[in-house]
């Protein structure tokens, strides 16, 4: 009995992994990995705004600027501020100790998180940081509740402030439930621009999470193309053969 709980508790668990803690729904990535113009955006904007903190211990800066269309001269000039070389790794420079001391966790290397927690969670995960007074940072995040990382981009999303819809429950309990948001201090960037931003920014994820992929996809046509030849060839070599049986 013991056995099949165990059993049922694992199969319940990837239910668990798209809808967030919070049940704020997902938004849906809209991944292009063969978009290059946004996955130029992504990078430009990762390394900006987010290499202070995370890294990607797995990517090299090279291997980045081939798979997605730049130079290593373009790289070197416009996405590397660490005075790391091309062929580095794209690590940080922040002290693990001393980033655990300032967030109480260490910002995590973002290397595979597109794959660990899905392209739609990261996506919307970057757009619903909301002002919530009661945070260390001054906000709280609708499906992340109560993280660590403070709201990186508000000056290019803005300040936005949670609506809540009041109902009661099946016990006729009142709750709360966190239903969007109100942008009340607006940003550098107009809503649907910040959005695009996000989702150049979530392919670039995506990409980094598995750069092979891309390559996979281009080997993959080769191989369909030799498997059709052969096929024609093996065709008329049975013939050839059979020929004189018949
Ligand atoms: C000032 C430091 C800092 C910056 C800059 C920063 N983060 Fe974070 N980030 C953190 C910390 C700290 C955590 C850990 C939060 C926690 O576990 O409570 C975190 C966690 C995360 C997570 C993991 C969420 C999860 O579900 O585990 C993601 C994804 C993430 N950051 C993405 C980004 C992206 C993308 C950027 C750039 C736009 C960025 N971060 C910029 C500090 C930062």
């Amino acid at each position: 009995m013991k056995k099949i709980i165990v059993a049922l508790a694992f199969l319940a668990l990837p239910g668990l992994s798209f809808a967030s803690a919070a049940g704020y729904p997902l938004m849906k990535a809209p991944i292009d990995l063969h978009n290059q113009a946004s996955l130029q955006k992504g990078a430009k904007l990762f390394v900006n705004y987010c290499m202070g903190c995370h890294s990607l211990e797995y990517q090299r800066y090279n291997r980045m600027a081939r798979d997605i269309g730049l130079t290593d001269e373009e790289v070197r000039n416009n996405l590397i501020f660490t005075g790391a070389k091309v062929g580095d790794t794209m690590k940080n420079a922040m002290p693990k100790a001393a980033a655990k001391q300032w967030f109480g966790v260490t910002p995590p290397d973002l290397t595979v998180i597109a794959r660990s927690r899905g392209v739609d969670y990261l996506y919307t995960y970057l757009q619903t940081f909301y002002k919530d007074p009661t945070r260390p940072f001054g906000v709280n995040n609708a499906v992340f509740p109560n993280a660590g990382m403070p709201h990186v981009l508000w000056q290019l999303q803005g300040m936005q402030e949670p609506v809540f819809t009041q109902h009661e429950d099946a016990a006729g309990t009142e709750v709360k439930t966190l239903t969007g948001f109100k942008l009340t201090q607006p940003g550098s960037m107009s809503p649907p621009e910040f959005k695009e931003a996000m989702a150049d920014l979530t392919n670039f994820l995506a990409y980094v999470g598995e750069p092979i992929k891309l390559e996979r996809q281009r080997i993959g046509i080769w191989v369909l193309l030799f498997l059709a030849l052969a096929t024609v060839v093996f065709y008329l070599l049975k013939k050839e053969y059979w020929k004189d049986v018949h």
